[in-house]
């Protein structure tokens, strides 16, 4: 059997929680079946990209790379998150472009070539992932890879009017259509790509999952939506109740209702939004004041990107503002942490919660809200309100979708779910549950390799 390499940005490596989406997803797809994950160490090197870490944990070998400060800058906190991220999440008011960032990103994708390249065997499956790395592709093959090379976008793929406002969309395109498939979360984010390349990329659907680049590259394409363990998720919230932390949670609650959000602290997660939601929860339905605390938990990410500074200090405004308009000497409405905590931790929290609030203006999947469901009591379950707007929407449509843009509707779906009688709240959680049993994140990796395995290997090189 071939050997699987993930390559991401962020690399799990041993020790290290995270509260991304992506490392807790690919830390799950490669305990399985092992292999090599690459990508960056997380540390920075004041003058220096390139230096090779190497460690290994039970069948997964880990080599990671730092950055200098230049590159990190440039590739990391410049084009890819000043640039592709607010781009790829709908927001072009904050999109900030400029060659030299572009410059720095296709510098530090040469890197990842240059290093990996050489670790590399003919028969290795290499599933590349997210915005970081769109042309990595396009500069292995130039270094005479031959392995098969899928990409997988962890984000949303944007309407395409908005992706070619990009001045580099041409050639971003270029690169990643030298992978032989590219995966998106979601039939959205596929079909809005598929225009992309009809419209904007120069290129055509030859039928659904196939595309041609100008020049003739085909090119296969399909969602395959990222999932969770889920019956592990469900063991660990079972046993993460007994957990001192969890239980310091209970007792302080003093018999008060829960609603939790559990959330980088990025501006894609429609966070002042929710905050605002609570506070009109709490004006619209005052029989319920006093009687649940929102804890929202929200580690501070990408911190050196001024958005997320300016994201930071609204929060903190808000939350006072909150508190200070409405607690009680023994009531606090929202516990604002900015802290992360051990993903079975959180599992127990969410088991507490009697509402779920996952409330983003645009995500690409989101597992917290998975995680939620599938941490459960089943005989007492909570209610999970969910943003149209996240691609776990498209399958847990049995949730309360809100348009997280409309805070009445958020403050009222808080009072449903409050309200909501135990069988609907059972029968809710049920068809969600059978959904993310069936389609795990086992299902996610089988089903992208199969068609990885399946897609034809295409070299503009003579192999
Ligand atoms: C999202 C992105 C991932 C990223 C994660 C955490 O889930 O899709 O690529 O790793 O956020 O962000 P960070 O910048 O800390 O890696």
């Amino acid at each position: 059997m071939s050997r699987l390499v993930i390559v991401s940005n962020r690399v799990a490596v041993p020790g290290e929680s995270r509260a991304g989406g992506l490392a807790v997803a690919l830390r799950a797809a490669l305990a399985e079946t092992g292999g090599l994950w690459f990508g960056w160490s997380g540390k920075i090197d004041p003058d220096r990209s390139g230096f090779v870490r190497e460690q290994s944990e039970g069948n997964i070998r880990y080599v990671t790379m730092d950055l200098s400060r230049r590159d990190h800058e440039d590739y990391y906190n410049g084009f890819a998150n000043r640039t592709l991220w607010p781009l790829l999440h709908f927001r072009m008011d904050l999109v900030d472009y400029s060659r030299e960032t572009y410059a720095g990103y296709l510098r530090v994708n040469a890197l990842f070539a240059e290093k990996l390249a050489p670790l590399l065997a003919d028969d290795d499956i290499v599933w590349v992932h997210d915005y970081h790395l769109i042309p990595l592709a396009k500069l292995l093959r130039e270094k005479g890879v031959r392995a098969r090379l899928g990409f997988f976008l962890h984000v949303p793929m944007p309407s395409s009017d908005l992706l070619a406002a990009l001045p580099d969309h041409r050639r971003l395109f270029e690169g990643l259509s030298q992978y032989d498939l590219v995966g998106f979360q979601t039939d959205r984010d596929l079909e809005r790509f598929q225009d992309y390349v009809r419209l904007f990329g120069g290129g055509r659907v030859v039928e659904p999952g196939v595309l041609e680049a100008p020049g003739g590259r085909r090119l296969r394409a399909g969602a395959f939506p990222i999932s969770i363990d889920t019956a592990h998720i469900a063991r660990q919230a079972e046993a993460a109740v007994g957990k001192a932390s969890v239980k310091r949670l209970q007792a302080s609650l003093a018999n008060r209702a829960l609603a939790i959000g559990v959330d980088r602290l990025d501006y894609s997660k429609g966070l002042p939004e929710r905050f605002r939601a609570f506070e009109r929860f709490l004006k619209r339905h005052p029989q319920h004041v006093g009687r649940l605390t929102f804890l929202q938990i929200a580690p501070v990410s990408r911190g050196e990107v001024a958005e997320y500074r300016s994201l930071r200090n609204e929060l903190e405004q808000l939350a006072g503002h909150i508190n200070g308009s409405h607690a009680e000497p023994d009531w606090t409405p929202v516990r604002y942490v900015n802290r992360n905590y051990p993903h079975p931790t959180l599992t127990g929290f969410y088991r507490l919660a009697q509402v779920g609030l996952v409330t983003p203006l645009r995500d690409g999947m989101n597992l917290v809200a998975k995680e939620f469901v599938a941490s459960q009591n089943p005989d007492d379950p909570g209610v999970l309100v969910l943003s149209t707007f996240a691609g776990a929407a498209r399958e847990l449509d049995a949730a309360l979708l809100v348009n997280p843009f409309d805070i009445d509707g958020v403050a009222d779906a808080i009072a449903r779910a409050l309200l909501m009688p135990r069988a609907e709240r059972r029968e809710r959680w049920l068809a969600m549950m059978k959904k993310l049993l069936a389609h795990d994140i086992t299902h996610w990796r089988r089903s992208f390799l199969d068609a990885l395995r399946d897609a034809e290997r295409q070299f503009d090189f003579d192999p």
